[in-house]
């Protein structure tokens, strides 16, 4: 049914249409109804397929001809024509197929719209975000002292931390009296780009990342972190902070947490975590040991869409000591009692980087309450021991080539064909770009790729822990139809 106003209606009465209970019970009813099918559907992986391909110009064609519809039209093409993150071929980028509690919270929150900057326009949401930060830093083996905030996405989690590593490393008040692009901070080069987008946005332009460079598991190599800050210092650079990945977008490597931490409290360092993938494994008995040395971090970041079961975006950035949080946008320390703990925990905006912001505190409340923290640590154990049989799987199958063991659910390998095909590296390269597209336009898998000193690598992430080993055999399978029947024509 479209709603849209008739000819001379007052406006007053567009919008009581527009606000309409009964026409929301009836499309809310039939939308859940249809979702409901979608994970029934999605779930079990007999439908193909996983990506329904169009290009973009065929999407954006489509759009136009859905202008004049309902509601009701729309959200069954939109549901028609989406990735299938519940699908067990599902195995792309690290986003999570969410749990539909949190997204049910999502669409709650969305209708209440509350705002959040203020206490006023937050209430129940603020306290849930608190309980919900303290839960992780109580997961990270930190204290009491440690708090933070929910924010919108790793990016700007990292953003804010080293907004705050600055502030707290500053001899002066750089609030103020603002940098002269001296600061940098050191991390491995497999850091996520958002790290140097961080420090340039500072403007402290391409020195402000001096790379450190990585074992032959892309794990930071802790004993280069004296030379390069010998010699950033010795080229007249402040640096400030060090970055360690837990793990690292690419491949999922974890660096040695403790090893940085000595480093920096040697040095007088801030030392941030970039956990927006695997931080996550905290709530793992299983996993945990794999972020060891975190609870020495003075800030990391924490993304729950990426392996947690909740909606994008929900980003936990928490501080080993809370006031440290206060501090980064504040004019005066006057937001401290006189124990250290601040007054104003439930006035979120003076922490966060944002304004207005959904009730992210409520998607992941929902999911506690709902299933508790036993369902976060059945989804990392799961997804993580799936990359573990896929890696063995890889590893004994002589035309394909394992990058390295997978510490978490993140899976990098490639084709190689057998020995007597003897394919040039280019030709491989190809080859396995060319089979990425094949799988990705007909819909049977969705994976992606990295590139690597001039390797193309197929990578995936193995969001579902519902996908099973033999859907992995699967997807070998049809990488060595596709590669055999001519994926490189
Ligand atoms: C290690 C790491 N940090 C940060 C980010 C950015 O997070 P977001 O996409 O939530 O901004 C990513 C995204 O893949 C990541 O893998």
């Amino acid at each position: 049914m479209n709603v849209a106003p008739e000819m001379n209606m007052k406006p007053e009465d567009i919008i009581r249409r527009a606000y309409d209970p009964e026409r929301f019970r009836q499309a809310g009813h039939q939308l859940v109804d249809e979702l409901a099918d979608h994970l029934a559907a999605t779930l079990p992986g007999t439908e193909l397929p996983v990506l329904p391909w169009q290009t973009p110009e065929q999407a954006y064609e489509q759009v136009q001809k859905l202008v004049d519809q309902d509601a009701e039209t729309l959200f069954s093409a939109t549901l028609l024509h989406t990735i299938r993150l519940h699908h067990p071929h599902y195995a792309g980028h690290q986003i999570t197929p969410p749990a539909p509690v949190a997204a049910l919270a999502g669409l709650l929150s969305d209708l209440v719209n509350n705002g959040m900057g203020v206490y006023e326009v937050g209430l129940l949401g603020t306290a849930m975000e608190r309980y919900v930060i303290k839960t992780v830093a109580h997961q990270f083996g930190m204290n009491d002292q440690a708090d933070g905030f929910l924010t919108s996405g790793g990016t700007l989690g990292n953003l804010t931390a080293l907004l705050a590593a600055r502030r707290s490393q500053s001899e002066k008040d750089v609030w103020q009296e603002g940098d002269t692009g001296e600061f940098s901070v050191m991390v491995s080069d497999q850091a996520h780009y958002c790290i140097e987008r961080a420090a340039r946005v500072m403007g402290w332009g391409q020195q402000g990342v001096i790379p450190v460079p990585c074992n032959d598991r892309f794990q930071l190599d802790t004993s280069s972190l004296e030379r390069c800050l010998h010699e950033a210092r010795e080229s007249g650079r402040t640096v400030i902070a060090v970055v360690g990945n837990a793990g690292s977008t690419a491949t999922g490597s974890f660096d040695d947490l403790h090893g940085i931490a000595d480093f920096c409290e040697r040095e007088n360092l801030w030392f941030h975590v970039d956990g927006a993938h695997g931080a996550a494994v905290a709530f793992s008995e299983k996993h945990r040991e794999l972020v060891t040395g975190i609870e020495r971090a003075d800030s990391v970041v924490l993304d729950f869409h990426k392996l947690l079961l909740t909606p994008a975006l929900a980003t936990a950035l928490i501080f080993r000591e809370g006031e440290k949080g206060y501090q980064t946008f504040a004019q005066k320390a006057e937001y401290l009692w006189s124990d250290g703990q601040s007054e104003f925990w439930y006035e979120l905006a003076r922490r966060t980087f944002e304004c207005t912001k959904t009730m992210y505190g409520l998607k992941v409340f929902a999911l506690l309450t709902e299933h508790g923290t036993p369902v976060l640590e059945a989804n990392i154990d799961c997804v993580h021991e799936r990359a573990r049989q896929f890696a063995e799987l890889i590893a004994k199958a002589d035309d394909f080539e394992l990058l390295l063991e997978p510490q978490t659910n993140i899976v990098c390998f490639r084709y190689i064909g057998q020995p007597r095909d003897h394919l040039a590296e280019s030709a491989l390269n190809e080859l396995n770009q060319t089979i990425r597209d094949k799988l990705t336009r007909e819909g049977s898998f969705y994976i992606v790729q990295t590139d690597w000193q001039r390797t193309t690598w197929l990578r995936t992430t193995l969001a579902n822990a519902l996908t099973t080993p033999d859907d992995l055999q699967q997807l070998l399978d049809r990488i060595r139809t596709l590669a055999k029947t001519g994926a490189g024509q």
